[in-house]
């Protein structure tokens, strides 16, 4: 029998994520097999394979329609998708997609160069989700618990659109699941 969560992950990713991821060319499922590749390859724990691969789940499942940023609203999918995740998942797995928007604000304020490597969406939502952080919220934000996991998916998100890129199939990455999954 299929195990339910599996099946739901694949559902939401399936049904919802031929949405395009954006401003970008590639879609929803290209983005999140793409990052979720790259943090396989970077040998991370099952936990930060999965949260790159689920990290933009909030996209995929808040009722406001297609490309909310285009309307200058927030969807605030890192909240959204992290509390959806929590009921699923241990916090290795949840945390870093709650504080994926707060690492890109992290890294543009503490890294010079790399605004410049933003894309054209993420540079939208950037100023929809406060812009760059500033010093006070830089200090509050290396003292939470998996900031530097956060960080490290932001780094495979912003790396996750490449409308060329050959990746293993959802599948693969679901078999980390077991791994990081609450007891039931
Ligand atoms: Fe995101
Ligand atoms: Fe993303």
């Amino acid at each position: 029998m299929t195990d339910p969560l599996r099946q739901q992950l694949l559902t939401v990713f399936t049904g919802r994520a031929t949405r395009r991821y954006g401003l970008s060319a590639v879609n929803q499922l290209q983005h999140a097999l793409q990052a979720a590749q790259q943090a396989e390859r970077d040998g991370c724990t099952p936990a930060t394979v999965l949260a790159a691969l689920l990290h933009d789940v909030g996209h995929m499942i808040h009722e406001l329609g297609e490309d909310p940023a285009s309307r200058g609203i927030d969807d605030v999918h890192e909240e959204l998708g992290a509390d959806w995740l929590a009921k699923h998942f241990t916090p290795d797995v949840v945390e870093p997609v709650r504080l994926h928007v707060a690492a890109k604000r992290y890294l543009c304020a503490t890294e010079s160069d790399y605004f410049g490597k933003l894309s054209d969406d993420s540079v939208r939502s950037l100023n929809l989700q406060g812009g760059l952080m500033s010093a006070n919220e830089v200090v509050a934000f290396r003292k939470l618990p998996y900031h530097a996991e956060a960080v490290r998916l932001r780094r495979y998100d912003e790396g996750a659109k490449d409308p060329h890129a050959k990746t293993a199939d959802f599948d693969h990455f679901l078999r980390h699941v077991e791994a990081c999954r609450l007891p039931s």
